[in-house]
């Protein structure tokens, strides 16, 4: 089994502090970071490009796990690469050739995900599964933090598993929207191996983050 991987979101941090901010994750534990890119046209939310990822990444050691809502996604891969992105994260619905993009990111040198929303199917990606290096699964439709964990997806996630086991491939499986203490088991047990939170690891336990990083981890 692989080991289980935290990759907060930055999304709810204090982004007036953002390089603090990711000193807290750091000593907090995070096994990465997650970056949450939304272009205000992909999804109705605005937030950050590739200046801002540059300037923090100076700072941090740990990789970041970019997740881009923005469409179309082509054009703009290789900035966020140059940016210092670890893991390239897009969504099958943002590229008119999602081979392309796939291939674009991996010549960047650079792991790569394809993120499902959650009414979106693995149909869309099953081609590509044995390249790509991460799925992303959605728990809740993507625009906003501190949203509701929507159950449902926990189906699509045994399934990825299921093929996964079945076709011995080895991509990490990323599980991404209303994570908290009360359903990070269930998200593990369905066979998701890296848990993206924001409003649990700022917020709770009067953001304590290594406190909400070891629980999320220990449930
Ligand atoms: C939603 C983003 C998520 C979100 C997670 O569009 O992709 O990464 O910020 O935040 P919480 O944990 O608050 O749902
Ligand atoms: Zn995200």
């Amino acid at each position: 089994m692989k080991k289980i991987q935290i990759s907060p979101s930055i999304l709810s941090a204090d982004f007036s502090q953002l390089g603090n901010e990711l000193k807290r994750l750091e000593k907090g534990g995070a096994d990465m970071i997650h970056v949450d890119v939304m272009d205000g046209h992909f999804v109705p939310n605005l937030t950050i490009g590739p200046p801002v990822i540059k300037s923090l990444k100076k700072n941090c050691s740990l990789k970041f796990d970019v997740h881009l809502m923005i469409s179309p996604v082509n054009k703009y891969i290789e900035a966020f690469a140059d940016a210092g992105a670890d893991i390239i994260t897009i969504h099958p619905e943002a590229t008119d050739n999602l081979k392309n993009s796939i291939f674009k990111i991996k010549k960047l040198n650079k792991k790569i995900g394809v993120c499902l929303n959650p009414a979106s199917k693995i149909d869309l990606i099953i081609d590509f599964l044995d390249q790509v290096d991460l799925v992303l699964i959605m728990s809740v439709n993507p625009g906003f933090g501190g949203q509701k964990f929507m159950p449902k997806v926990l189906n699509k996630v045994k399934k990825l598993k299921k093929i996964q086991n079945e076709n011995n491939l080895d991509f990490d499986i990323e599980i991404d929207g209303g994570i908290n203490f009360d359903n990070c088991k269930a998200a593990i047990d369905a066979g998701a191996n890296i848990l993206v939170s924001g409003t649990t690891i700022f917020k709770s336990n009067n953001g304590n983050i290594k406190k909400n990083i070891d629980l999320l981890k220990s449930q």
